[in-house]
C-alpha cells in the first residue's frame, strides 16, 4: 500500500507580517514532525489553518473572505479541520467561535506550539487557546526559502502607540534568552542559511528582561555573537524603534563584515503633536537626529520606513512636516498606510479632528509621489557600481534572468548563471525606485570588498 495515501495533509494560509511568515513556518515544521504533510489546494487537506493578522481593517476583511471558502469545503467534507491562528484569533478570543461556528480551534501567535496538543488529543470540541506565556521554545521550522532565515528574539511589545492592536494580540514584550538565539543561528548556518533576519516588534529593547546568565544583554552585544558565526554572510533586523535606536547598534553596522547596509527605521509621522498623539515617545529632532547618527557612520545605509497618514487631528501642516522628513531624509523605500482604526486602542476612541476619507486618499497620493521620487533619486547612486547580490532565483517578469537583493535591500534582476543561495558581484546598470538591474560580473568575485 501507498503509505504517502494514508498521510493526513495540511494547508496554511498566511495574512499580515514577517512575524507571521515566520510562525507559518514554525506550524508547517511542527505538523511534519506529526507526519502531516503539505497538500496543493486548501480543498485536499486534513486541516486547514490561516494564519491572521489585525493591523488594518483590510487585514481583517480580506482574511474573512478566505474563511468562507473554508466553510464549504468543512460542509462537503466534515472532518476536516479549520484552525485559525495569528493576530485576528487572539484579538476576537472565543467570539472567533461564536462568530464562526465552523472553526475547531483557535489560538494566538505565542499558542502555535499548542496546534499539536489539539491534533493529538482526542477532543470532539472547539478549543482556543490564548494565553501569553513570553517566548514558547524552540520550535521546528520548514523555511520557504533555504538559503534565507527568520530567527525571532523576542515575543510581544512593551510599547503603547496609540493607534496599535499588537500589544494586545503579542502580549508583553519578552526576550528570547541569548544563548538560544545563537545556538539557532548556528543551527540554520549547518543547514546551508546564510543571510538571517532577525524579528521582533521592537528589537533593539532585545535583552533587558533577560535574566538567564549574566543578566541583562544588549541588542548590539547579540548582532555581534550572530556576526561570529561561521557562515553566516548577512544579518539583517526588523524593526527598530527609534526610541531605543543607540550609537552602538549603528556602530554594529559599521564594524561588523555580515551587519548589512539597512537599517528600518518607522518614522509614521514627521509631526512632533502628532507623534505624541501616537504615544510613540520620540519627536521630529530625536528622529532625525538617528538619521543624521546613521549617515555618520554608515554614509551609504539604506534607510527605509513606515508611515501613517490620516491620523486623527493630522492638519495639512502636520503632513507638510511628514513630506519634509521624507524629502530630507530620502528613504530608499517606504511603506505607506491610511490610519485605521483598531478594535481596543485608544487611537479608535478618539471623535475629533477625525481626517475624511478623501482627504486621507489624497494626502496619500502626494506621500507616495515624494517617496518614490526620492527612493528613485537615490538608487541612482547604485549605476556604475559591482554590488555583492544573493541570489533567490529566477527573475518574476523575465525567466531568463536572475533575481537577487543587495546587501541594501535592493531587489536586482540580472543575467547571469549563478544558482540560489550564491553570492556573486552583479554591475548595476539601471534603477528605478523599486528595483536594480544589471549583469554578473565574472571578473569581480562576491566578498572580495567591492560595491
Ligand atoms: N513593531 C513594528 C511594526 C508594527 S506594524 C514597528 O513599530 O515598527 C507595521 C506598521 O503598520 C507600523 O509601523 C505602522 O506604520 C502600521 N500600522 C500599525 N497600526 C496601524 C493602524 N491602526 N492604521 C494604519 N497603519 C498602522
Ligand atoms: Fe505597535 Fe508601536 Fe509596538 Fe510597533 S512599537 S508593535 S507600532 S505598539
Ligand atoms: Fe504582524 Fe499583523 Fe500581528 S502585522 S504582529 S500579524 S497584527
Amino acid at each position: 500500500m501507498d503509505l504517502s495515501l494514508m498521510q493526513k495533509r495540511y494547508h496554511v494560509t498566511t495574512f499580515g507580517c514577517q512575524m507571521n511568515e515566520h510562525d507559518s513556518e514554525r506550524m508547517k515544521g511542527m505538523l511534519e514532525s506529526l507526519d502531516y504533510r503539505a497538500a496543493e489546494e486548501q480543498a485536499d487537506a486534513d486541516v486547514i489553518l490561516f494564519n491572521t493578522c489585525s493591523i488594518r481593517e483590510t487585514a481583517d476583511s480580506r482574511f474573512v473572505a478566505h474563511l468562507g471558502h473554508a466553510k464549504r469545503v468543512k460542509k462537503e467534507r466534515p472532518e476536516t479541520i479549520i484552525g485559525v491562528g495569528g493576530c485576528w484569533a487572539q484579538s476576537l478570543k472565543d467570539e472567533v467561535f461564536q462568530q464562526f461556528p465552523f472553526v475547531d480551534v483557535a489560538f494566538g501567535p505565542g499558542q502555535v506550539h499548542k496546534l499539536a496538543e489539539f491534533l493529538t488529543s482526542d477532543s470532539l470540541t472547539a478549543q482556543g487557546y490564548f494565553e501569553f506565556e513570553g517566548f514558547a521554545g524552540d520550535l521546528p521550522d520548514k523555511r520557504t526559502r533555504e538559503h534565507q532565515g527568520w530567527v525571532q528574539i523576542s515575543v510581544g511589545c512593551n510599547c503603547n502607540c496609540s493607534y496599535c492592536i499588537v500589544p494586545q494580540t503579542r502580549g508583553r514584550e519578552s526576550s528570547r534568552p541569548f544563548d538560544g538565539v545563537v545556538r539557532e543561528v548556528e543551527r540554520l548556518a549547518g543547514e546551508g542559511v546564510r543571510e538571517v533576519t532577525l524579528l521582533g516588534q521592537n528589537v533593539n529593547a532585545y535583552g533587558r528582561d533577560l535574566r538567564d546568565a549574566g543578566g541583562p544583554r544588549t541588542f548590539a552585544e547579540l548582532l555581534a555573537a550572530v556576526d561570529g558565526v561561521e557562515g553566516i554572510e548577512r544579518v539583517r533586523y526588523t524593526s527598530p524603534h527609534p526610541k531605543d535606536m543607540k550609537e552602538d547598534v549603528i556602530l554594529a553596522h559599521a564594524q561588523l563584515a555580515s551587519v548589512c547596509e539597512h537599517i528600518h527605521l518607522p518614522l509614521q509621522s514627521g509631526s512632533t503633536p502628532i507623534l505624541k498623539a501616537m504615544r510613540r515617545t520620540y519627536n521630529r529632532e530625536r528622529y532625525l537626529d538617528r538619521v543624521a547618527l546613521i549617515r555618520e557612520h554608515v554614509p551609504d545605509c539604506a534607510i527605509t520606513t513606515d508611515i501613517i497618514v490620516g491620523f486623527p487631528g493630522e492638519t495639512e501642516e502636520d503632513f507638510q512636516l511628514t513630506l519634509d522628513v521624507c524629502e530630507q531624509v530620502g528613504y530608499d523605500g517606504a511603506f505607506t498606510f491610511v490610519f485605521s482604526p483598531r478594535r481596543g486602542t485608544e487611537a479608535a476612541l478618539i471623535t475629533e479632528g477625525l481626517v475624511p476619507h478623501e482627504v486621507k486618499v489624497e494626502r496619500m497620493e502626494r506621500l507616495v509621489e515624494v517617496v518614490q521620487r526620492r527612493a528613485h533619486e537615490r538608487a541612482q547612486r547604485f549605476v556604475g557600481r559591482t554590488m555583492e547580490v544573493l541570489v533567490e532565483g529566477t527573475s518574476r517578469t523575465d525567466p531568463s534572468r536572475l533575481r537577487g537583493r543587495t546587501r541594501h535591500n535592493k531587489a536586482v534582476n540580472f543575467t547571469g548563471l549563478a544558482q540560489p543561495g550564491e553570492l556573486v558581484m552583479v554591475e548595476i546598470e539601471r534603477a528605478t525606485s523599486q528595483t536594480l538591474a544589471g549583469a554578473e560580473s565574472l571578473l569581480a568575485r562576491a566578498g572580495a570588498g567591492v560595491g
